[in-house]
């Protein structure tokens, strides 16, 4: 138990002795998608650039203190389990933390004509920051899958509530159905967050089939990457495939940039953004 943490503090602590030559290394490709990451990274830890942001945070976040109030209870019965958890629970454990929120509302923000696919609604509170950086964005779209219906209808109430943002769609169902239906019905995305379930063999699955459904160049996200030894292998394995042309590695989340299929010769860059 201890070990582990150890290992963890001290990758981290490497990471962030040699942040300022990975910075510079990134900005030597002179590639637009790594520079709109890089941007949004610096952003974020520096607090530049985003204080025309903070209303729409503060609002995102209103959203969260208000599901962190409710006490309903929520059946997981569609995902094969009689399990029921408040609201507020599942709200705690798997929302995604204001900062990493916040920084794939600022890859969507920088991107002229987003088409996003999340796996992984839950609540809707990643997807919140995502519909706002959409807003008033023409030729974008985001469709997002979940297989709870109480959350889907949790995520599309405050979706509603979101302005001028374009269509969306929250795909209802087990992935094992909806990801087929999704592959038939030739999307072309260009931004993906992939943090639906955190499964080794699922999460490399839905990274080769998705190379289908994408334009290019694309963005992947991957949620919890150091979160199981089955996600640490799964990210090795994605990370290793010959068409990605960058890989930004930022402990928690995972993002790899493609270019298009061919073979590359891939350049891999660490950054830390938070624990
Ligand atoms: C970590 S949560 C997503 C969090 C969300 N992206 C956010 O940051 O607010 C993962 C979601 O995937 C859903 N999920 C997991 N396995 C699934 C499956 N096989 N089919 C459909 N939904 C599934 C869960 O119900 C859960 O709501």
């Amino acid at each position: 138990m201890v070990f582990p943490k150890i290992k963890k503090h001290l990758s981290i602590l490497l990471i962030r002795l040699n942040q300022k030559t990975e910075l510079r290394r990134m900005s030597q490709e002179r590639n637009k998608n790594l520079d709109l990451v890089m941007e949004s990274f610096l952003d974020l830890k520096y607090g530049k650039n985003i204080e025309k942001y903070l209303e729409v945070f503060k609002k995102c976040e209103e959203y969260r203190t208000h599901l962190l109030h409710d006490n309903r209870f929520v059946s997981y019965k569609i995902a094969g389990s009689n399990k029921t958890q408040t609201v507020s629970e599942i709200c705690r454990k798997a929302s995604s933390k204001p900062i990493w929120a916040q920084f794939l509302f600022l890859i969507t923000k920088k991107i002229s004509s987003p088409n996003i696919l999340e796996i992984g609604t839950n609540l809707g509170v990643s997807g919140a920051y995502i519909l706002s950086a959409l807003r008033n964005k023409k030729n974008s779209t985001f469709i997002t899958m979940e297989g709870v219906s109480d959350f889907c209808s949790i995520a599309d109430n405050f979706f509603k509530s979101i302005d001028a943002c374009p269509e969306y769609e929250i795909r209802q169902g087990l992935y094992e159905q909806t990801f087929p239906i999704i592959l038939n019905e030739n999307h072309k995305f260009n931004l993906f967050f992939i943090d639906g379930n955190h499964d080794k063999n699922d999460t490399i699955n839905y990274f080769n089939l998705l190379k289908k459904t994408m334009q290019f160049p694309s963005i992947m996200v991957f949620d919890d990457i150091n979160w199981s030894v089955g996600m640490q292998q799964a990210w090795k394995i994605i990370t290793q495939d010959r068409s990605i042309s960058y890989v930004v590695d930022l402990y928690k989340l995972g993002v790899i940039i493609i270019d298009d299929l061919k073979p590359k010769k891939k350049s891999v860059f660490h950054l830390h953004l938070h624990y």
